[in-house]
Formats: C-alpha cells, sequence, structure tokens
C-alpha cells in the first residue's frame, strides 16, 4: 500500500500576534511562495502524491482556492477541518478514514526544510513500512522542540517535549513517517498538560516498543519552524539569498511535480502562465530550456 501524507496546518500557534493574521499563517507568503507550498513541496519529494491538509474551518476554503485538488500537480488533496488546536497528535484522529490503514507522512505546514540529500532522506524513510522514522537537527535552543537524547550507539533513550533543561541540542523536527499501526497508537494517547495530544508522546510509543528510528540531519541542512516572526522572517531571507544566488526556485510544487514526471512541459507552461509576470514563473519555464 502506498504511503499517504498529511500536512496539519491548523491553530495558527501561539507565538505571533493574533493580529498580524487575517488568515492561517500557513497561507502567508515566505519570500516568493505560501508557506504550506514548503511542506507540499517536502511530501512530493518523498514521492507521496495522496495529501489530506487539516485546516481550521474558517480557512479551509482559502487553502482549497490555492490548492484545489491537486490536480494540477497531477496528485490528489483532500481536506479535513481540526476545529480547535488540540494537538498534533489529533491529526491521526482526524485522518483515521483517510489513511484506512495505510502507512503515512506527517509534516507541520510550518516546517520549511532544504538541503543536499533531502529527496533520498526523505524517500529512504518512505520506503521503511516498518515503525516510525523522524528527523532530528542541531539547534541552538532546544527548549523550543521535541528533545532527544541519544546514547554513544545513537539508540534514542528519552524525547521530550519543550524541556527546561534539554538533555540534548537535536531537536525533533516537523516531519514524521509512521506505519499503519499510528492509528491505534494514537488512542492509547491522553491529553498533556497543555492539553493536547503531543506528537512527542506518539513518538515516545515508538519508542518504548524499539520501533522508532531517528535519522539526524547534518549541518548542510537547513530546517525552520516559521512559528515567530523572527523565524519567519529569517526562513524568508533564506529563500531569496539561495534563489537569488543559484537562479532555482526553492520548494516549488509546479516544479517538483514536473521533475518527478507527473506533469510534462505543456502543464508547466500553464502553470508559469497562471502566475503572470513574476520571477517564479519565470524560474519554473527555465526548467524547460
Ligand atoms: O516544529 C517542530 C516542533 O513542532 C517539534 O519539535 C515539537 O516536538 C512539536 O510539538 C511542535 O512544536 P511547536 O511548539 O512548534 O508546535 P505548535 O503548537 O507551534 O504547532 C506546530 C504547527 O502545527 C503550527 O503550524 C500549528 C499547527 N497545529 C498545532 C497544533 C497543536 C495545528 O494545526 N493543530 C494543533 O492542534
Amino acid at each position: 500500500m502506498s504511503r499517504k501524507g498529511i500536512i496539519l496546518a491548523g491553530g495558527v500557534g501561539t507565538r505571533l500576534h493574533p493580529l498580524t493574521l487575517v488568515t492561517s499563517k500557513q497561507l502567508l507568503p515566505v519570500y516568493d511562495k505560501p508557506m504550506i507550498y514548503y511542506p507540499l513541496s517536502a511530501l512530493m519529494l518523498a514521492g507521496i502524491r495522496d495529501i489530506l491538509i487539516i485546516t481550521t474551518p474558517q480557512d479551509q476554503t482559502a487553502f482549497k482556492h490555492l490548492l484545489g485538488t491537486g490536480k494540477q500537480w497531477n496528485i490528489r488533496i483532500d481536506y479535513a477541518e481540526q476545529s480547535a488546536p488540540n494537538g498534533i497528535a489529533q491529526a491521526f484522529v482526524i485522518g483515521a478514514d483517510f489513511l484506512r490503514g495505510h502507512s503515512s507522512c506527517l509534516i507541520l505546514g510550518d516546517n520549511i526544510v532544504y538541503g543536499h540529500g533531502l529527496p533520498d532522506a526523505l524517500r529512504r524513510a518512505s520506503a521503511r513500512d516498518q515503525g516510525a522514522t523522524i528527523f532530528s537537527y542541531w539547534v541552538d535552543d532546544p527548549q523550543r522542540y521535541g528533545v532527544i537524547e541519544f546514547d554513544g550507539d545513537d539508540d534514542v533513550l528519552s524525547i521530550e517535549e519543550k524541556p527546561q533543561n534539554p538533555k540534548s541540542n537535536w531537536a525533533a523536527i516537523g516531519v514524521y513517517f509512521y506505519d499503519g499501526e499510528v492509528i491505534e497508537l494514537v488512542k492509547q494517547l491522553t491529553p498533556s498538560a497543555r492539553g493536547e495530544l503531543e506528537i512527542t508522546d506518539l513518538n515516545v510509543l515508538y519508542m518504548r516498543k524499539r520501533r522508532l528510528k531517528v535519522e539526524r540531519l547534518g549541518r548542510g541542512f537547513a530546517w525552520f519552524d516559521a512559528g515567530t516572526h523572527d523565524s519567519l522572517l529569517e526562513a524568508a531571507e533564506f529563500v531569496r539569498v539561495l534563489q537569488r544566488r543559484q537562479g532555482q526556485l526553492v520548494c516549488a510544487p509546479d516544479e517538483i511535480a514536473f521533475h518527478n514526471g507527473w506533469i510534462g512541459a505543456a502543464e508547466l507552461k500553464e502553470l508559469a502562465a497562471k502566475v503572470g509576470k513574476t520571477q517564479y514563473a519565470r524560474r519554473l519555464l527555465d526548467n524547460l530550456r
């Protein structure tokens, strides 16, 4: 059974000033494209074509307007609502009917990951049909994240959600691969002290069963959780600098669909025409030179 993808783009998070958000933050631009294009690109790079996007009830129309059914990329996009931000692991309660026993990859709608070798790392994780695979990334401010502690043999000793005294600098990024058992395991979770079904608790369940694999992303990768005003700006800066230097797009679903062979040159031209006389369109067309 092929792996399915879920993008959780529900709650706005608590670290952006609410008055700066007239819509879900995942619809805001990160430099030249909407934030949701970045996690969507990661799923597409992993070869995943069947995707559920979970949004707030009020913003679902806007997401549908932006992404439609996915047919422009020859993928399939479904939508579901999360009425309140009751936790990241709730994605598997909401997405149970969508997954129907399939393995999955969950990505947080505000996570941006980029780097040489990323498609390989994602496809490797996707190819494992047993257990869970998560990714860790060395950060300077681990207390903001789920923190992973390793022993000398690289085995995971603990994962803690936003610990005051982090046991390492290895953060768990918001990209999670699970086997079909996730739907059963999520039923064992109870809300945490902050009232959420925690993704970290789910990963701990896999860890205890010795079915959790953690892949470390080295320093050649970039990972942003665009959940604060500063990280949002930093992510946009990163994309701008890289694109201007290389003249290539970072995380453009149109281009990825083309490179994956899901659409052809004629479709790519149509997609470029839709975005007008922008640099984004010109760079899409560069793929046909
Ligand atoms: O970004 C990686 C981190 O993401 C992990 O290291 C943590 O273990 C994980 O708990 C999570 O931490 P955050 O503090 O970043 O989670 P936050 O509550 O900000 O939510 C992340 C995104 O998911 C955000 O775009 C809002 C969305 N979300 C969140 C919750 C709790 C939902 O759509 N629904 C929800 O119920």
